[in-house]
């Protein structure tokens, strides 16, 4: 028997989709009557996880390690609960490689209080069910969320790409109905949401009967008080004709598109069972670009995937200088259990891949920095999401997903209109702002007791 837990901390790791389901255990466990706290004094910590890579795997455990370690010395001994795709994926396995309370997949975690219940009477609780969309229905309404918030509208993957664990760890796809979405879209907004970013494992994925993600991105256009739509992460094959037309015409619709391509080889893209080619994701691209010149390009890479010969990487490289991204991701690939790519024979050495990824970043910050520069000079909105470091300083997103920093008085959540005046390697700096339209939300949200180590997209984790 162990006392019920009084406070919590969630901490969340991996895509953003992780961020939004760790937001929604903590209004959950808040809701069940526990107070939020530091994870280094709470009495549950929830670790959110990620399986994507190895190292994003490992993490989880010398985590665990690192709180109980902490708590030892204050004379503690929390309970910890293991959610996410390594919950999914190594469900028993964590219970007996670290022994903790709770462990509960990504479909499952609408159980938690049941599942912390159990754990307190002294049983290890697991939950890696997997049914369709039950939890969106058992979950508790948001209260107060930022003016930038996530919106899950899909989940899961069919497409097993040979490197990765996301089909096995999120299922098969699915679409929330689109009601749903609607009402969660107007109750966000209700809770201080000005911009809403839609999120799926493959977001264009979203289907109801003849609807498309494009459809319900016109009905969002549509709620009043909502200024910015933006989704993630989208696949190349489900870039319908709809959903590029609507980056021509929808206002609210930024201009950023991430698409992930993995590699500029014809070769290595068949042997990633992309089901996709170099040209077909090229003219994609092109479709983009005739309906909305300035759109800011994002994707993701995978280097050293097995077999891939420096001319592969060279095909890698040429097509990066082809597009000219304005932000992208790059990973060394990792060899994942189960995924057929793991038992390919040819694995490149660790030095070919720690090389081949320098010189591929090094091309995509060049990149980057050209497309900053290249927006010197613009006016535009930005929505201020927090304060910057310096006093007075606050920070917000372009239109473009630049961080832009200005000095003034201004509150979290205002869209300010201001001229893009220098461009520094991560950010840019706006001028003396015009306000264009003000708003008075319940300020920034701090969904308290979830601290993540997520970055901006889905690909990019804390590894
Ligand atoms: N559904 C999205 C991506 C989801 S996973 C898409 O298909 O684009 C996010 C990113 O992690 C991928 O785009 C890929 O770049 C990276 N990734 C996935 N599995 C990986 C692995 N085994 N090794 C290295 N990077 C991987
Ligand atoms: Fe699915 Fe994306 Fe993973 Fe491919 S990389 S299997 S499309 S989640
Ligand atoms: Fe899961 Fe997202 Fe990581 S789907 S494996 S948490 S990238």
């Amino acid at each position: 028997m162990n006392a019920p837990p009084k406070t919590f901390h969630v901490k969340s790791f991996g895509c953003q989709m992780n961020v939004y389901d760790g937001d929604r255990m903590a209004e959950l466990m808040a809701a069940d009557g526990l107070a939020p706290a530091d994870a280094d004094v709470a009495d549950l910590v929830i670790l959110n996880t990620c399986h994507i890579r190895e190292r994003a795997t490992e993490k989880v455990y010398s985590d665990i390690g690192r709180i109980r370690k902490v708590a030892g010395k204050q004379g503690r001994v929390p309970m910890i609960a293991v959610a996410g795709c390594v919950a999914q994926a190594e469900g028993q396995e964590i219970v007996a490689r670290a022994r903790v309370d709770v462990v509960v997949g990504p479909q499952a975690y609408h159980n938690l209080p049941e599942l912390v219940a159990k754990a307190a009477g002294g049983t290890a609780a697991l939950d890696t069910d997997m049914p369709a969309l039950s939890k969106f229905a058992r979950l508790p309404a948001r209260r107060r969320v930022p003016p930038s918030a996530f919106l899950t509208v899909q989940e899961g993957c069919d497409k097993f790409c040979t490197y990765c664990v996301v089909p096995y760890t999120r299922g098969s796809e699915i679409s929330r109905p689109f009601a749903a979405i609607v009402d969660e879209a107007r109750a966000l907004v209700d809770a201080g949401a000005r911009e809403i970013t839609l999120l799926g494992q493959n977001v264009n994925a979203w289907a109801q009967g003849d609807l498309g993600l494009h459809d319900l991105i016109r009905a969002l256009d549509r709620v009043p008080g909502l200024a910015r739509i933006r989704y993630t992460t989208s696949h190349p094959n489900d870039m319908t004709q709809g959903l590029i037309d609507a980056h021509g015409d929808v206002a609210s619709l930024m201009p950023f598109l991430h698409l992930p391509i993995q590699s500029g080889s014809d070769r290595i893209l068949k042997a990633m069972n992309r089901s996709h080619g170099r040209d077909s994701y090229l003219r994609v691209l092109d479709r983009v670009r005739a309906v909305r010149p300035d759109i800011a390009l994002s994707g993701d890479f995978i280097v050293g995937f097995p077999g891939e010969t420096e001319a592969d990487f060279a095909d890698t490289l040429s097509l990066v200088d082809a597009i000219g991204y304005a932000q992208a991701f790059s990973f060394k690939y990792s060899q994942r259990p189960g995924t057929p790519a793991a038992t390919m024979t040819d694995q490149l050495p660790a030095h070919v891949m720690d090389e081949r990824l320098q010189r591929l970043q090094a091309a995509l910050n060049r990149d980057q920095q050209a497309f900053n520069r290249a927006t010197l000079g613009r006016t535009c909105t930005i929505l201020v999401e927090r304060r910057g470091k310096l006093p007075g300083q606050m920070l917000g997103k372009s239109p473009w997903l630049q961080s832009v920093h200005v000095i003034g008085d201004h509150a979290i959540g205002d869209l300010i209109a201001v001229d893009l005046i220098r461009a520094d390697p991560n950010s840019m700096a706006g001028s003396v702002p015009i306000p264009v339209a003000a708003c008075a939300p319940p300020g920034p949200l701090d969904v308290a007791g979830h601290s993540n180590e997520a970055r901006a997209s889905i690909g990019p984790f804390a590894d």
